[in-house]
């Protein structure tokens, strides 16, 4: 029997409807501040998708776009108004930076209140914690998508082929937050496959367009694909889709899998950014 589609338009949408009823109630807008460096495509895409759901929740949305060649302490300086800013409740620097500009010294200067991503050491800190503040969009997407199955994950075995920090990592942790026995890989990864064939669930993000084939995949899995890779003009994720829902139990597709429940959740974030900002919650 194929695979059965998790359908990431339909899982993010209760969320975005929650969220959107959240707001009307409220007396004051939540604000994400959505910032932007240089041109790269698929970020333009990306933060343009972010702006555009965020409006349509009623936010207040500012987006910064700065040029390419922006000085590391230009870009400081903006993170520093945005965080006095009282109309922005939630940040986010769109990544990767250009090379030259130092990731975590930019990341790091985000009060962790309003650090909408969750990439800050102190919500990444307080993930470990299992003391969840804010925590990665990415991560919450993937962990709601696997839930939405209605498959237990206690006791499953769950490999993450990913290492990331802003992916691979606060997935892992939200897993073992769940009880799943978590096996994280990445490149250097001996006999991918013979992990990956072990997992009950299994999330793919590596950036690698296709990599995994139905030969790596247990019968009956939850395949969860986070890949969007571009490939003779066509997006494709890290799991070969069509190969693979022949033998998953159920998987996402890209696009319409992960992204759009990334971006509730990015908006899920900004609503508790709000909160915590105000000391609603603690
Ligand atoms: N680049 C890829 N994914 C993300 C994300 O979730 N947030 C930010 N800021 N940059 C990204």
């Amino acid at each position: 029997m194929p695979a059965k589609i998790i359908d990431g338009k339909e899982v993010s949408s209760k969320f975005i409807e929650d969220i959107k009823k959240k707001v009307k109630g409220l007396k004051e807008k939540p604000g994400l501040a959505v910032v932007l460096v240089g041109n790269n495509p698929a970020s333009e895409i990306y933060v343009g998708f972010k702006e555009k759901k965020s409006q349509e929740v009623g936010f207040y949305c500012e987006r910064y776009n700065l040029d390419e060649g922006v000085k590391e302490d230009e870009l400081l300086k903006l993170v520093d108004e945005l965080n006095q800013n009282k109309k922005i409740h939630g940040m986010i620097v769109q990544l990767p930076l250009p090379k030259r500009i130092n990731e975590n010294l930019i990341i790091d200067a985000i009060l962790p209140h309003k650090d909408a991503d969750g990439f800050t050491p102190v919500n990444l800190g307080n993930l470990v914690n299992d003391n969840n503040m804010l925590v990665p969009a990415t991560a919450r997407a993937c962990l709601e998508l696997i839930k939405s199955t209605g498959v237990e994950i206690k006791g499953r075995n769950a490999v993450v082929v990913g290492r990331s920090n802003i992916v691979g990592k606060p997935t892992a942790l939200l897993l073992m937050q769940e009880n799943a026995t978590v096996t994280i890989c990445h490149s250097k990864t001996k006999n991918l496959k013979e992990h990956t064939k072990n997992a009950d669930i299994l999330v793919v993000a590596c950036g690698k367009a296709k990599l995994i084939k139905k030969n790596m995949v247990k019968p009956g899995a939850i395949v969860i694909d986070v890949g969007i890779n571009r490939v003779a003009g066509k997006i494709a994720g890290d799991v070969d889709f069509e190969n693979v829902k022949e033998v998953a139990g159920y998987i996402t597709p890209v696009p319409g899998g992960v992204g759009p429940m990334t971006i509730a959740m990015l908006l899920d974030n900004t609503v508790k950014a709000m909160e915590l900002g105000k000391g609603v919650l603690k």
